[in-house]
């Protein structure tokens, strides 16, 4: 089944409620297939604010594809009891290989949500913003057949040490953080450079705006002189206190502050 549960538009009823396909008239830049049990996790989030545009514009094409039409028999089954025994219901291999190779192409990378997986970042969301095809797949329950990961997945991603209900809020992340990347979905693209985890590798200084003062609390000075030179000075600093305050690892690691 190569059509998916829906692809949808900003400017109209949430998918999940149409059921339908709306093109997009620009050639997407890059293209997302999700495959998940809870397609509604999906389109709700990617269909708002900069998410929404950004498929609105044709920045991206996002297909998000139901599992159970893949499930087996008149009930449309997708997990079984773990053999060997222990808690929990495992997602079986049949729906998700068949979901699979109704959506892989040669170009496509195929990622799986999970707890075990490698730790998202800002770095790996830079990586993968750069590839044309991601296919996210969303497991549910104790988690996925492992002939799934052998035969189809070519990375496992974590959003971080804890455990969800299922993938697909995770993916939901992954695909926030990498779609405000693709040249074009955000205003002004420096934004995304000029900011935590940019390529200074620190956190950003503390934003301000109007008013001047609020409740007897002023925005610093410097901020409000022009002095483009000494406020871009400020910030590092400001930047620099804030990282050794909340994040001090990022000081040590690898990346140098510019
Ligand atoms: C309850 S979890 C399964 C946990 C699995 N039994 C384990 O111990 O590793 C169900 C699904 O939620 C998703 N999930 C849960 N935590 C996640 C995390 N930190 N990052 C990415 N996906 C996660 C995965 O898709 C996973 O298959």
């Amino acid at each position: 089944m190569r059509v998916p549960a829906f692809s949808f538009s900003q400017t109209k009823p949430p998918p999940c409620l149409r059921g339908e396909r709306i093109a997009s008239s620009i050639t997407s830049s890059m293209k997302i297939d999700v495959i998940t049990l809870f397609p509604e996790l999906i389109s709700v989030p990617m269909g708002t604010s900069i998410m929404g545009r950004a498929i609105d514009k044709g920045f991206l094409e996002l297909g998000v594809y139901d599992l159970r039409a893949h499930g087996l028999g008149k009930h449309q089954h997708v997990d079984d009891t773990p053999c060997g025994g222990g808690q929990g219901m495992v997602l079986k291999p049949e729906p998700l290989f068949a979901a699979l190779e109704a959506v892989d192409t040669p170009k496509s990378r195929i990622i799986l949500m999970t707890p075990q997986g490698r730790r998202f970042d800002q770095r790996l969301a830079e990586e993968l913003a750069k590839e044309k095809h991601l296919i996210f797949v969303c497991g549910h329950y104790e988690g996925v057949d492992h002939r799934v990961v052998e035969h189809w997945v070519d990375d496992e991603i974590s959003i971080g040490d804890y455990v969800l209900t299922n993938g697909a809020i995770a993916a939901v992340v992954v695909m926030d953080a990498i779609t405000r990347l693709i040249p074009g979905v955000l205003g002004d693209d420096m934004s995304a450079v000029d900011e935590s985890f940019g390529p200074s590798g620190i956190l950003e200084a503390p934003q301000y705006t109007k008013p001047a003062e609020f409740r007897g609390m002023k925005v610093p000075d410097i901020l409000l002189g022009g002095h483009h030179a000494k406020i871009t000075e400020w910030r590092h600093e400001r930047a620099l206190e804030r990282t050794l305050q909340n994040r001090p690892d990022l000081l040590t690691s690898n990346t140098q502050p510019s």
